[in-house]
């Protein structure tokens, strides 16, 4: 079957199986390795993207059902400003580990940022919950997440004031 929607800022038309999966079609045909299969049913957040803007499991999410959709992987979001904080956030306080599982932690995060700012830090763990983390205690992840956070939350606030 076919179908087209664009990737990363770039149209694709690519033939498929009507089974192929999202992550499937990105990872293999596309070169974006940062989506990762793990579970592959929908439940540790390794093969998380952006589907028109909103988190979404590529692993269960079939590829011909995104005719005219925006798709956006990490791959995407190189250039973004507050996905260079998170990295940086992510360097400073340890959170990078073994890479399977951090493209999807930094989208999930990224998420979170934009749609919801100043959480408390239970609120911030319960935001991260659906990204597993086979082999760290998740403490240097939330500290990372929290301090792009109140940065984002700072710079947001510096311009409003200086709009003012
Ligand atoms: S591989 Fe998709 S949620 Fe685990
Ligand atoms: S650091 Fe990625 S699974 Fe543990």
């Amino acid at each position: 079957m076919k179908v087209s929607f664009t990737l990363n800022g770039d149209p694709i038309t690519a033939d498929v199986e009507p089974r192929t999966s999202l992550a499937d079609l990105v990872r293999g045909e596309h070169r974006c390795t940062s989506v990762h299969l793990g579970c592959e049913h929908g439940v540790c957040g390794a093969c998380t993207v952006l589907i028109d803007g909103k988190i979404a499991r590529s692993c269960i999410t079939l590829a011909v059902s995104l005719d005219g959709a925006m798709v956006t992987t990490l791959e995407g979001l190189a250039d973004d400003a507050l996905m260079a904080r998170l990295r940086e956030a992510f360097r400073t306080h340890h959170g990078l580990q073994c890479g399977y599982c951090t493209p999807g932690m930094l989208i999930t995060a990224h998420d979170l940022i934009r749609r919801k700012g100043a959480l408390a830090e239970a609120e911030l763990r319960q935001g991260l919950a659906g990204n597993i983390c086979r082999c760290t205690g998740y403490a240097g992840i939330v500290a990372a997440v929290a301090a792009a956070m109140d940065e984002h939350e700072t710079t947001k606030s510096a311009a409003s004031i200086a709009a003012e």
